[in-house]
């Protein structure tokens, strides 16, 4: 595999050739234990954490230090600052924010449609996620802040282009990205100055990330925790919504038993009644475990271990893969399709897994999955999914699982 980009091809053949089995691979010269039981990644992620560390040494350097990538006492400072932001958020707003940009990203894909695009555009996506992030925990419209969002996700490609680059052989593989990462490096940060130049109200979070990089006892950078949160907490939401309506086309029937159940709530109830939606969680559950988002995290054994049967010794490279851990066999009759009802929940439920376990679990659990609920209800109640292409899935891996040439779907009004 040359190509970081085709990881997840890999990933879901190693699924099907070798499911429910932990796997030692080469990749690019770099031997990898790839774990693909719950067993497994439950003990490098929480009950032996401490002798896993992550290892993100090129994403850190594409985006910059922070809470994502750091270990330690840097990794808990970074959380501190940020968590009960992330945690403590009111959920109603939360819920009305994403109706709203919902409503508004269904009608851009609905004018598409209108005018032939047999596909769904990500950046519309992208663009609705980034909005609610941005008006939830900074308290701005997005748009007001100039930043543009292409950037940041070009900044990712690179960040995860070099993820299984071997170290010493970057140029080999990247001359061209390399010249290109200083210039767009500068230029992100150069936008993300707007956020401490005072020229934007500040919120509660900003204001504590703000006085956070004043600090002179902490090596704490605001522009690198933002981009990092803006890349984070935006494309990954963004990669779910556009599964989602894969599956919604992909599977029509399901589509109109949840349309159904959507209609019959009154969106003025909010999360109030949303949260009584189990059927819209389960299917968002199920979009997470068919297609996790971020698909594979990596650590470092710090120390000689065993997991399950194989020996590991300190140094060891490992690759949590959420796609083996979703498809394992042993957990569920047919983990290749969408479930119906009941739908296995379990821990290796898509809610329970995608968004890792243990001490490292994924600050914006909470605030993704409200944010998930309240566009989805949005879309159904706005638009029919409809499949333009029946062909299964290649895959694009941009730090975040994406589908080569996009989601063959189109949207049309429902009347
Ligand atoms: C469906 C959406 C999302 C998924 C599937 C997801 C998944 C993940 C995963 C798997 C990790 C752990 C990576 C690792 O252990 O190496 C993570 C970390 C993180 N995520 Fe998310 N994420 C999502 C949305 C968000 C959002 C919306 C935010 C911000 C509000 C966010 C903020 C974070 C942060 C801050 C971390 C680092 C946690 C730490 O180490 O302290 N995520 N995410």
């Amino acid at each position: 595999m040359n190509q970081p980009s085709d990881i997840c091809n890999r990933l879901y053949a190693l699924a099907r050739e070798r499911n429910g089995q932990d796997v030692m691979l080469d990749i690019n010269g770099v031997p990898m234990l790839v774990l693909q039981r719950h067993e497994s990644a439950d003990h490098v992620l929480r009950t032996h954490a401490a002798h896993y560390r992550k290892d993100m040494a090129w994403f850190r350097q594409a985006l910059g230090a922070s809470r994502f990538c750091e270990e330690g006492e840097a990794w808990r400072i970074r959380r501190r600052i940020t968590h009960e932001h992330f945690t403590h958020f009111d959920r109603e707003h939360t819920c009305a924010l994403a109706g709203q940009h919902g409503a508004h990203a269904v009608q851009r894909l609905l004018a598409d449609s209108a005018k032939g695009a047999q596909t769904i555009d990500d950046h519309v996506l992208r663009t609705m996620t980034v909005s609610i992030l941005v008006e939830n925990f900074l308290g701005i419209p997005f748009q007001d802040t100039g930043i543009d969002l292409a950037l940041i996700s070009e900044l990712m490609e690179y960040g995860s282009a070099y993820s299984f680059v071997p170290p010493g052989r970057t140029e080999a593989y990247y001359a061209q990205g390399l010249r290109r990462l200083p210039g767009l490096r500068r230029e992100i940060l150069q936008q993300m100055r707007v956020l401490r130049d005072g020229s934007l109200p500040t919120s509660p979070m900003l204001a504590d990330m703000l006085r956070a990089d004043v600090d002179p006892a902490n090596d704490i950078v605001l522009e690198h925790e933002l981009v990092t949160f803006l890349a984070a907490g935006a494309e990954s939401s963004a990669s779910t919504a556009g599964w989602a309506c894969y599956l919604l086309a992909r599977y029509p029937e399901v589509q109109e038993r949840l349309r159904d159940q959507v209609m019959q709530l009154n969106p003025a109830d909010g999360w109030n009644a949303l949260t009584q939606c189990t059927p819209l969680e389960d299917f968002i559950s199920e979009a997470l475990r068919l297609f996790p988002p971020s698909p594979i995290i990596s650590r470092q054994a710090t120390q000689a271990d065993r997991i399950g049967i194989h020996h590991v010794d300190s140094g060891q490279n490992l690759l949590i893969s959420f796609i083996g851990i979703g498809h394992d066999a042993h957990m569920r009759d047919d983990p290749w399709t969408l479930a119906g009802t009941p739908v296995v929940r379990g821990p290796t439920a898509g809610n329970r897994m995608a968004f890792s376990i243990g001490p490292r679990i994924c600050g914006g659990k909470l605030f993704a999955l409200v944010e998930l609920m309240g566009a989805l209800a949005a879309f159904l109640r706005h638009a029919r999914f409809e499949l333009t292409c029946d062909s299964p899935p290649r895959f694009h891996w941009k730090a975040q699982l994406l589908r080569e040439g996009g989601h063959p779907v189109r949207v049309t009004p429902l009347h």
